[in-house]
Formats: structure tokens, C-alpha cells, sequence
């Protein structure tokens, strides 16, 4: 039997830790440093995911047989190589595989010399011929900056002007530090943007049921841009045959091409594309499950994930069974009020058992305060409900959402609407 530790603390990670407690192979569950939710059915550790040192002598202390790292930033630093040299088996990227997130100039590169297609685009380290560049090219314009930014780090720029003070901030002003070495010019691509999530031991690749997520804070996709307020699965415009070109036509390539560097990539790989005119075409890549795309995938999930987790980090994944449900879900998150600006926290969260028995909460800037769950973050749960069809999760999603209640709290409407 085994004792696992998820690192993390959000939505996402709740949902690992419940997927993880429905193996037969897991004894106990160790989050760190987790939220009110995964307290209530794992042992939360006060950890931060980016204290490596902590969580690797917490894993030592724990006898941890399997890590699950949910953020990027300890994987991009290195944790799980740290733990692989533990000897402790831990599921996600290699610190230099991890580039392929957190340094979107290596993720083109590699995209341009294995010839996998993506934006045409400049890279630059001077402020100056950043600037020059930009005043020549046609708008809308892409500005990213190179490193880890929280998913902050690129901006669509209307206008010259825009462009030129995303640069500004990015290079003179340093607004990401040192993500802002270097920074990306894109050209602007045009089309359906779409998602394809995969499990690969670095030579397999097995894709994840497809989901759709929302970005934007508010209904018809207004406002500033969040770390996603709500997302479904499956969307109906994304099907078996997609789903397998474009795991043919990117991921392989992806993974045949890291390997080939010398970084064998294993753990979750997470593209995000555009369905150009031209055919598919990369966005990014993530280095992680998504968020909140785990939330309605995972529950999804027929096969042992732990199974599906100690193949990856074996290479046996071509003999793993990978099994979804026909299933439809729908997760519409609740945020605090002022989100993803500033927000109140500490705040008490009602109604929580008077939802129907077979929802699914997961929580994520969520705390105890005595008896009391109270909100400790912006985006505060993930209310997850599956059904025979996405229309029917989402009615019911919908129907329970309204008894949950904290001051402030709002959430988008339009969750999987397209679909009704
Ligand atoms: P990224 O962090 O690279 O995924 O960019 C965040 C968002 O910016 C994406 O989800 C797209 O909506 C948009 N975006 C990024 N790059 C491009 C591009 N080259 N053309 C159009 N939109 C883009
Ligand atoms: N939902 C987008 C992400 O996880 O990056």
C-alpha cells in the first residue's frame, strides 16, 4: 500500500487527492499544503509548493511512495528531480523538461527545429530592437514574455501603443523579473482555441478526454482574465477523430523531439492550440493538468490513476489501461467578489451540505477557521456535477450552485451554454 503526496493547494489538486483516496493501492494521502477541502479526506501539510527542501524531507519523513506535483513553478525548479534522487517516485517533468513551460523561447525553438507548427515569431533580449521590431509589425500583436508569469505573461495587443508598453513593462519596468529576460513577438493566429491534455511516459501518449475552459471573468467571455472560471467536458466541437490528428500531428512530435534533446518528458503535457485556417497550430505548452480542466476530467476517469501515474514514471504506459467515461461534466467555479483583482478573505462559506449528495466540490482558496469553512483565496471552489449529457450536468451544476453562498461571491453563468 501506498502513502502519496500531492503538492498543491487548489481546485485541481482537491480533485487529484480524491481520484488518488478511490485507489485500492493508496493507504493515506499527504497534501501540501492543500486547503479545507482535501483537510477534510487527506492530511494537509503547511508546506508552500515552492519550499523544495521542506516537501523533500516531508516525503522522506512520510515514507511517500509516489509524489504528485500539481503547480508549475516546483516543477520547473526541480522537485522532482530531487525526489527522483530520494528514490521517491514522483509524477511530473524533469526540471529541464519543465522547459517546455517555463521558458516559451525554448518550447519555439524546439516547435522550429522539429518543425511541429506555431506562430511565426521574433525573440529578443534588448529593450530597443524589441521595440523597432514591433513598430513594423500588423495588428493584433502578440508580446510574451519568456519565463513563468503566473499566466500573465502574454498579451494581445490592439494597438502599437499597447504593444509597446506590454515591451515597457516586460523589459524596462521588469514587471515578471527575470521572466522578462528575454521576450516573444508574435504574429496574431486566428481561429478556434482548443485544448489537448495528455498522460505520456516520454514515449507513449495517451490523450485525456477533451474539455473546454473559460478564461475571462465574466459572461460572454468579458472582463480581465482569470485562471479559468469554469469549464466542461466534452465540448461537441472536439471529437475522437481531433483528438487523435492532433495527438498524431503535436504531442508525438513534441515528446519524439524532447527526447531526443535529451530531456525525456514524462507527466502530463498540455497544449494549448489554435485551429488556423492552416491547419493546428501551438499556442503553449503546459507542463501540468490544467486547472480547471482536471476538475471535470478526472472525475471522468474510469482507470486507477495511480496505475495510470507509476507507468508514466516506469515508461510502461503502453500496457496501462486509460478508460473515460461517456459521461458528460460540467465545473462552474466561485469566486470571491473583486476577483482576479483584489478580494476580502476569511469569509464564511454557507451551504455547503445542503447540496445534492452525488456534486462534487472541490475546494481551492478554502480554510477552516474553528468550525467554520471560510474563503482564503480568489477562486474559492470548483462545483463539479456529471450527467448523461453536458446539458443535463450543467442544469444540475446550476440548480446547486444557488444554495452555496459567501458575501461577495460570483460566478459566471454561461458555463457550457453552448451546448444546450
Ligand atoms: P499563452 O500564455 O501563450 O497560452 O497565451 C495566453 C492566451 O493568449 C492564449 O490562450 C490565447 O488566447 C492568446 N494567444 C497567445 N498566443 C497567441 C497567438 N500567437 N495568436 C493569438 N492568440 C494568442
Ligand atoms: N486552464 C488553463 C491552465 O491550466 O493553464
Amino acid at each position: 500500500m501506498l502513502r502519496v503526496m500531492v503538492v498543491g493547494g487548489g481546485a485541481r489538486e482537491h480533485t487529484l487527492v480524491w481520484k488518488l483516496l478511490q485507489s485500492n493501492r493508496v493507504a493515506e494521502v499527504f497534501v501540501a499544503p492543500g486547503n479545507a477541502g482535501t483537510a477534510a479526506i487527506a492530511r494537509n501539510l503547511d508546506i508552500s509548493p515552492t519550499d523544495l527542501d521542506a516537501l523533500s524531507q516531508a516525503a522522506k519523513d512520510n515514507e511517500i511512495g509516489l509524489a504528485v506535483i500539481g503547480p508549475e513553478a516546483p516543477l520547473s525548479r526541480g522537485i522532482v528531480d530531487i525526489l527522483r534522487d530520494l528514490g521517491i517516485p514522483a509524477f511530473g517533468p524533469t526540471g529541464d523538461a519543465a522547459l517546455i513551460e517555463s521558458s516559451k523561447v525554448f518550447a519555439k525553438r524546439l516547435m522550429h527545429k522539429y518543425g511541429i507548427p506555431c506562430a511565426r515569431d521574433a525573440i529578443f533580449s534588448s529593450f530597443d530592437e524589441a521595440r523597432d521590431y514591433v513598430k513594423k509589425q500588423a495588428l493584433p500583436v502578440i508580446i510574451k514574455a519568456d519565463g513563468l508569469a503566473a499566466g500573465k505573461g502574454a498579451i494581445v495587443a490592439q494597438s502599437t501603443e499597447e504593444a509597446l508598453s506590454a515591451l515597457s513593462d516586460i523589459m524596462e519596468a521588469r514587471i515578471f523579473g527575470d521572466a522578462g529576460n528575454q521576450v516573444l513577438v508574435e504574429e496574431c493566429l486566428v481561429g478556434q482555441e482548443t485544448s489537448l491534455i495528455a498522460f505520456t511516459d516520454g514515449k507513449t501518449v495517451v490523450p485525456m478526454i477533451p474539455a473546454r475552459d473559460y478564461k475571462r471573468a465574466f459572461d460572454q467571455d468579458l472582463g480581465p482574465n482569470t485562471g479559468g472560471m469554469g469549464c466542461y467536458s466534452p465540448p461537441s466541437f472536439s471529437d475522437h477523430e481531433l483528438t487523435n490528428m492532433l495527438t498524431k500531428t503535436i504531442l508525438e512530435p513534441v515528446v519524439q523531439a524532447m527526447a531526443r534533446e535529451g530531456k525525456l518528458y514524462k507527466g502530463v503535457l498540455y497544449a494549448g492550440l489554435m485551429l488556423t485556417s492552416d491547419g493546428p497550430k501551438v499556442l503553449e505548452f503546459n507542463a501540468r493538468f490544467g486547472d480547471p480542466e482536471t476538475q471535470v476530467q478526472i472525475p471522468l476517469l474510469k482507470s486507477d490513476l495511480v496505475d495510470i501515474m507509476l507507468a508514466v514514471i516506469d515508461g510502461t504506459l503502453d500496457q496501462t489501461q486509460v478508460e473515460w467515461s461517456d459521461d458528460a461534466c460540467v465545473g462552474v467555479v466561485m469566486a470571491s467578489g473583486g476577483y482576479p483583482g483584489s478580494y476580502k478573505t476569511g469569509l464564511p462559506i454557507t451551504g455547503l451540505d445542503k447540496v445534492d449528495s452525488d456534486l462534487l466540490i472541490f475546494h481551492a482558496g478554502t480554510g477552516a477557521e474553528g468550525e467554520k469553512i471560510c474563503t482564503a483565496g480568489g477562486r474559492v471552489l470548483t462545483v463539479v456535477a456529471t450527467g448523461k449529457s453536458v446539458a443535463e450536468a450543467r442544469e444540475k451544476v446550476y440548480q446547486n450552485l444557488s444554495l452555496i453562498h459567501f458575501e461577495g461571491c460570483y460566478y459566471r453563468k454561461d458555463i457550457a451554454a453552448e451546448e444546450e
